[in-house]
């Protein structure tokens, strides 16, 4: 079904009394200031997933993703977290495939198909990003840039396999740059995603993806993006460290 999402990307940031602390004021606003149907999510660091996941049991307004996960069930990958370990948690969501992993982590589309595998065979969301860098969208490649991420990751994945997947947009040059996409180059490349998921397996399917839009998305520029058509919500990474900020971006669809 498709929803509207805002996901909180932490990064590597805050110390585990910092990260319980800003996580009890995100959930307190929301409380009081998110009236819609829209879903919130918040990504930590690994050390955080089993405080936060236990704080929302009795409370189903927020939920808990993590920001990464190795691709094999377990074994001798020191320093790794499987996904069947964050399910234990209480964790409902993984991101896959952030530019971040991609650029400072080697990631490419194939280890990120096996991510989506096993992240899907653990009952787990995967929130995968996909979008181009600067000189990809300069030289006018973008769309097959894209194109081309969806396909060698994701569209191996059987219908009722990829309708567990939530993208997210993110162009590589928007992310924590302060330039964000306009309103109309973001519509354009979603429109473009929900159409080649349409070809790969149905329309229906298309019309039901959840598409996130990212890349220094603020409570100033929110509304205007989240107010296009294809694009149904955020991954929110500088502006989610901030309660108050996070939470008049989620506002924005408020009923
Ligand atoms: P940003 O990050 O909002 O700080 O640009 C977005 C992301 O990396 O998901």
């Amino acid at each position: 079904m498709r929803k509207n999402i805002v996901a909180g990307n932490w990064k590597m940031n805050l110390d585990h009394a910092a990260g319980l602390q800003l996580f009890a004021e995100i959930v307190n606003l929301v409380k009081v200031d998110v009236n819609g149907n829209q879903e919130v999510v918040v990504c930590p660091p690994f050390i955080h997933l089993s405080s936060l996941a236990e704080l929302v049991k009795s409370n189903s307004t927020v939920s808990i993703g993590a920001q990464n996960c190795h691709h094999a069930d377990s074994g001798a990958y020191t320093g790794e977290i499987s996904a069947a370990m964050i399910k234990s948690t209480g964790a409902e969501y993984v991101i896959i495939g952030h530019s971040e992993r991609r650029a400072f982590f080697a990631e490419d589309d194939l280890l990120l198909a096996q991510k989506l595998d096993i992240v899907l065979k653990n009952g787990l969301t995967p929130i995968f990003c996909i979008g181009e860098t600067l000189e990809q969208r300069n030289a006018g490649t973008h769309f097959d840039v894209i194109e081309n991420q969806l396909k060698e990751a994701a569209f191996h994945l059987e219908e009722n396999q990829f309708k567990n997947l939530v993208l997210a947009y993110e162009p590589v040059w928007a992310i924590g740059t302060g330039l964000t996409a306009t309103p109309e180059q973001a519509q354009e490349v979603h429109a473009f995603i929900r159409s080649k998921v349409g070809s790969q397996y149905s329309i229906q399917l298309a019309n039901d993806l959840t598409i996130l839009y990212g890349g220094s998305c603020n409570p100033k520029n929110a509304a205007e993006l989240f107010g296009q058509e294809d694009i149904d919500g955020g991954l929110i990474g500088g502006a989610s460290l901030k309660a108050r900020d996070f939470v008049d971006i989620i506002k924005v669809f408020n009923s």
